[in-house]
């Protein structure tokens, strides 16, 4: 194997959750590039479907298939993961990338919102290791799990409270499940990104991907690609002796307290 096809994923089955937009939809784009056969998910059958209608008229190496999905709902992963074997034969790498979050102070959080954000970022990420994990140990020849975080799960981010507890918790579970899931051969890490323009982001905070200027020394915003490109490190032999970590990305400085998303 050269150099450069030890950064490939050139073949290898990839199920991307929440990838109907924002950094989901630019690893779907950028992994199908290389030659991956891309599973396209999201609670919206119409937009992956787009998705990767796009990727497949794009004449890319690479395919995909669109399947709905809300990764809170154990059946919706199971038949997602069934239909990724039906389709493709086989599931190589899963990106637990499906999140969500809004902001609010920690006494104005209602239990239902808590239990929501809860729900899609930590449920959802157990949900779909679980069901990847188990097709993968069927297999038999190992796997990647890639786990979305944020920095808001690696220190305090004000209005951030439900969120950043529930990324913190997806940490620890990356180190916990890659110990785990080492004699498998199935290597489990994280990333987690500090502000990145996708759609989530704009409409929350009003950042548009197109104003950032990745030219700038003291850059604080991120853009998709870079995302998808860490994606692409972490699912491809290049990453073989990293396990278990969170490759935490931000720009420089610091972004700051209260920045996070
Ligand atoms: N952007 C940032 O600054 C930033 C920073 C740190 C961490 N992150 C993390 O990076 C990941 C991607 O973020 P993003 O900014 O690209 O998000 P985004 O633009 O808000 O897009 C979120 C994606 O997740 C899907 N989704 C939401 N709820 C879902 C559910 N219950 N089941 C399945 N899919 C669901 C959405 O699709 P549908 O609406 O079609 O279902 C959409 O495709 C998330 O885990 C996020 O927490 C982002």
């Amino acid at each position: 194997m050269t150099r450069n096809e030890r950064f490939s994923v050139d073949g290898d089955v990839i199920v991307i959750t929440g990838s109907s937009q924002g950094i989901g939809k630019t690893t779907a784009e950028t992994l199908a590039a290389d030659g991956a056969k891309v599973v396209v998910s999201s609670r919206s059958q119409e937009k992956v479907n787009a998705v990767a209608q796009e990727i497949n008229d794009s004449g890319v190496p690479g395919e995909a298939i669109a399947v709905e999905c809300d990764v809170r709902d154990r059946d919706a992963v199971e038949a997602l993961m069934d239909a990724t074997v039906e389709e493709f034969g086989r599931i190589d790498t899963l990106v637990n990338n499906a999140g969500a979050s809004f902001m609010e102070s920690f006494d104005d959080i209602s239990e239902n919102g808590w239990k929501t954000i809860v729900d899609i970022n930590l449920h959802g990420t157990f949900h779909c290791a679980q069901a990847a994990g188990e097709r993968m140990q069927e297999q038999g020849d190992g796997g990647k799990i890639i786990n979305f975080a944020s920095i808001a799960g690696t220190r305090g981010s004000p209005y951030m409270s439900h969120y950043g507890a529930a990324k913190a918790a997806v940490v620890n579970f990356t180190t916990t499940l890659s110990v785990e899931y080492a004699p498998h051969d199935i290597r489990v890490n994280c990333i987690a990104p500090g502000l990145v323009a996708t759609p989530g982001v704009e409409s929350q905070m009003g950042i548009a991907a197109d104003s950032v200027d990745r030219d700038s020394v003291d850059r604080q915003i991120g853009v998709p690609e870079e995302m998808a490109d860490i994606v692409q490190f972490l699912g491809s032999d290049a990453s073989s002796y990293i396990v278990g970590e969170t490759i935490v990305t931000k720009g420089v400085p610091d972004i700051g307290e209260g920045r996070d998303v």
